[in-house]
């Protein structure tokens, strides 16, 4: 059951099959002594993935993540400025990975994001491409499996405070479409070796 107004953190989970060891946007159930998330809201950190057991989220899903960034323009960097404060806020640890000037960066992030979403009526087309960001993201830039969790809360944060949607129907959209961006990243870097 999914409550009218669910925190940023409420995602409902999508069944899966077989083994799970939790998932990138699951609610965090033990302090962490990651460095990297030290501000002052109480230490989170997720269990890992089931990466391998994620279902492809339903048309349903994608149809409406994509609908509610349906108004928005690739080159308006406002919607990733917000994404990133965000994140900083919710880990600001993570400030240190990221270069000074974060122009280049948010484009990049969310034109993966958006593409990654635009793709999803054929996941295999993305699939490789993500597991190879994934395995990139844990080699040269040390990103853990714990950080998506942050990523992800960010992301549903700046998607509703700008396009001001606040259904529940979007926020689960999201978090299972950017489940799914996350898990198979996490594969990726699994199935290099490169996982932390
Ligand atoms: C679905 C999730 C994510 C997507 C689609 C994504 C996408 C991208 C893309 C396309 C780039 C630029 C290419 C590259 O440098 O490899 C990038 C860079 C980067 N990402 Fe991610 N990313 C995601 C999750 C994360 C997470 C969880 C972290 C951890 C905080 C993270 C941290 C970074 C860093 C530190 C860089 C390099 C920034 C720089 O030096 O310019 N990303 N990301």
């Amino acid at each position: 059951m999914v409550p009218a107004n669910p925190p940023d953190h409420y995602f409902p989970d999508p069944p899966t099959a077989g083994r799970r060891r939790g998932s990138a946007t699951d609610l965090p159930t033990q302090p962490t002594a990651a460095s990297w998330n030290s501000g002052s809201s109480p230490p989170r950190v997720a269990t890992r993935s089931a990466a391998s057991t994620r279902q492809v989220p339903d048309p349903v899903a994608i149809e409406a993540a994509r609908r509610s960034c349906a108004g928005l323009s690739r080159d308006d960097p406002y919607l990733a400025r917000r994404f990133y404060d965000h994140l900083f806020v919710l880990a600001p640890g993570a400030r240190q990975m990221f270069p000074p000037d974060m122009t280049v960066q948010t484009e990049r992030l969310f034109a993966a994001l958006l593409d990654a979403v635009d793709a999803m009526d054929n996941p295999e087309s993305v699939r490789a491409r993500l597991r190879a960001l994934g395995a990139a993201h844990a080699r040269r830039h040390q990103v853990t499996e714990d950080m998506y969790v942050h990523v992800g809360q960010a992301l549903i944060r700046a998607v509703r405070e700008v396009t001001g949607d606040l259904s529940t129907l979007t926020a689960s959209a999201w978090a299972s479409v950017y489940q799914w961006l996350a898990d198979e990243m996490i594969a990726g870097a699994r199935e290099s070796g490169h996982d932390r």
